[in-house]
């Protein structure tokens, strides 16, 4: 049956720790624990900034924990290193099985939306450098309505984009809060657990389904 579905773009399908090779050109064996610090304050951004109803874009929640970042772990870039890396995460790569699942799924008949905290810009730039953007029907970006990911608003904006039920719609992400948020939402969710590790937060709910690789995703939807 034909489905409707929404995959969040950061950590699905792109991989955020695609900065660690530039970095590790600058620090070592410190380049893995910026990248993680960097996307852990980038998401904790977009978590505060929810809660006191001060939206900023999510590039500039990226710019401002890549330098809180740097602050704390002692690491002194020159503007011309920061602007690269901010130039890196424009071109962050997809994960290897993205661009073949992504084909599976278009021939099966599904309709397929990126659904993403990023701008509309800058994900349709980062897709189009992973030669991912054809493959969706639409993009949709919460920067629409000026709330992230997992304000409930987010989810019931998708669904109004798609014109879709939410127990029609599934939303396919790496990110555990982003799961719960669409399940609170009534949206059915798959979890795309890369690190086959089950850590998943203990809040009482289960994903639809749970795979381990994006070319999974085809099998779980029947
Ligand atoms: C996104 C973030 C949550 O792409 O990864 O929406």
């Amino acid at each position: 049956m034909r489905q409707t579905l929404a995959f969040d773009v950061y950590g699905t399908l792109i991989d955020t720790q695609g900065v660690t090779a530039t970095l590790e050109g600058w620090m070592g064996e410190r380049a893995p624990v910026l990248a993680r610090a960097w996307r852990e304050k980038q998401l904790e951004y977009t978590f505060r900034r929810g809660l006191m109803g001060a939206y900023a874009d999510f590039d500039t929640c990226t710019e401002q924990a890549l330098r809180f970042c740097c602050e704390v772990l002692g690491i002194a870039l020159e503007a011309e290193q920061e602007a690269e890396l901010l130039r890196c995460y424009r071109e962050l790569p997809a994960f290897a099985d993205a661009g073949s699942a992504l084909d599976e799924l278009r021939a099966e008949g599904h309709r397929l939306f990126a659904f993403s905290n990023g701008t509309a810009e800058t994900v349709s730039g980062l897709l189009r450098n992973a030669g991912l953007e054809d493959r969706f029907e639409d993009l949709v970006s919460v920067d629409e309505i000026g709330c992230f990911k997992p304000d409930p608003r987010v989810y019931r904006h998708f669904l109004q984009r798609a014109n879709v039920l939410p127990q029609q719609a599934w939303l396919v992400s790496g990110n555990p809060f982003d799961v719960i948020g669409a399940q609170a939402a009534a949206m059915r969710t798959v979890w795309l657990d890369r690190a086959r590790q089950r850590l998943f937060d203990p809040w009482g709910g289960e994903p639809t389904a749970t795979i381990g690789s994006l070319d999974e995703l085809s099998g779980a939807l029947r």
